[in-house]
């Protein structure tokens, strides 16, 4: 039996992120340009149920624990209760429930909330970059700053914890807020989260001197908070992108995503499949496995699961942003999935 997708570096992959959609309601500076971009043709976008027939084969027969739901913008997609309750039904083949989580920018998300949580969600990461609505409206290109803030207190009124809240800093836009987030997140009952800025845009625009480091954004915040770190988030940090820093004298913990400068790929337990049915081992993988072509050709459930097992094993040990020969991947980050 393999039944468990593992690599030839040592890891297993047992969290899976399914992009619903590569369509999204903002236009993020560092993700995508003012026009958007040509978005899936419909008839390439799994349906609903063939985006829960791989998901089961992934949760039943490959191991797969926890399953992230993203974009694009997730909640675009108008299925998403529906596959959220398909998910919760599922059982891992140890007979438990697999956890269910949603990255998410938090626009309309305060009046669904409450159906999400009813399907079975279980975590919530909403995007916020900045505290001023006249620089949302200048990064994201759209006047929805205060949809979202609405959107991250209805995740905190519901109940789910942690509610993680991530920032990307850009230079010279907003990294003059660290702090301030900081402040902010310790007053709405919300986990921060800043993540180093990766070549992932669809402009192909990323450059390293423009990339605000994990280093400037410690010592931005340090400049205000003393941060510790905590020995007993060091031990179970696992997988988790992020580094865990506790605000001193407080309960308060924010993170540190220094995918760049310090990347985690060594403890990796991701895999990926996109809207459109492809299989990635990663962000920057320059390859994907086709599931879709298989699915409607009839192929059974053994033999996506060979494919989905014979993908895994060929993933590469890191992304190598810092490799000299480094090249973004073709599909930019809004049709993968965050
Ligand atoms: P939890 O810690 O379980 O909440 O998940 P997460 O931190 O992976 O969730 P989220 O979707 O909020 O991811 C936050 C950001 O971390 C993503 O948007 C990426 O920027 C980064 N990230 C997540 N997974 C990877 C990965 O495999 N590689 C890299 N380089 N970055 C990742
Ligand atoms: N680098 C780092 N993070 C990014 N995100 C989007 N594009 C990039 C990028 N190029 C973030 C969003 C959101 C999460 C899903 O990914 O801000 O918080
Ligand atoms: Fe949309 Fe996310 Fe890209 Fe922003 S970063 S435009 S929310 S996909």
């Amino acid at each position: 039996d393999p039944l468990e997708l593992a690599d030839s570096h040592g890891r297993i992959a047992s969290d899976l992120r399914v992009s619903l959609s590569d369509r999204c309601n903002l236009r993020c500076q560092y993700c995508m340009p003012a026009e958007g971009l040509p978005w899936m043709p419909r008839e390439e976008v799994l349906t609903d149920a063939e985006m829960l027939q791989l998901i089961r084969i992934g949760i039943e027969q490959l191991g797969i624990r926890t399953v992230r739901l993203t974009g694009g913008e997730p909640l675009l997609h108008r299925g998403l209760e529906g596959l959220v309750a398909g998910i919760a039904q599922m059982r891992t083949r140890a007979g438990i429930k697999p956890g269910i989580a949603l990255t998410t920018n938090g626009i309309g998300l305060a009046t669904r909330i409450d159906g999400l949580v009813a399907a079975g969600l279980d975590r919530i990461n909403i995007s916020l970059d900045t505290l001023d609505p006249e620089r949302f409206k200048s990064l994201t290109r759209r006047d929805r700053h205060a949809d979202v803030l609405a959107g991250i207190e209805a995740a905190v009124r519901s109940g789910l914890r942690p509610v993680k809240v991530n920032s990307v800093l850009m230079r010279g836009v907003n990294d003059d807020e660290a702090a301030d987030l900081v402040e902010w997140a310790g007053r709405a009952g919300v986990q921060l989260r800043f993540i180093e800025q990766m070549p992932l845009d669809a402009q192909h625009g990323w450059s390293r001197a423009k990339m605000v480091t994990a280093d400037e954004v410690y010592a931005a915040v340090s400049a205000r908070f003393e941060l510790v770190e905590d020995p007993e988030d060091r031990r179970t940090r696992g997988a988790a992108p992020a580094e865990l820093f506790r605000v001193a004298g407080t309960e308060q913990r924010i993170g540190i995503i220094a995918a760049v400068t310090r990347p985690f790929c060594g403890a990796c337990d991701r895999v990926r499949l996109t809207a459109d049915g492809q299989l990635r081992n990663c962000l920057f993988a320059r390859d994907e496995s086709d599931l879709r072509g298989p699915l409607r050709a009839g192929a059974s459930d053994e033999e996506i699961a060979e494919r989905w097992i014979r993908n895994v094993a060929r993933k590469l040990p890191g992304h190598g942003i810092n490799d000299p020969s480094f090249l973004q991947p073709d599909r930019p980050m809004s049709a993968i999935g965050g």
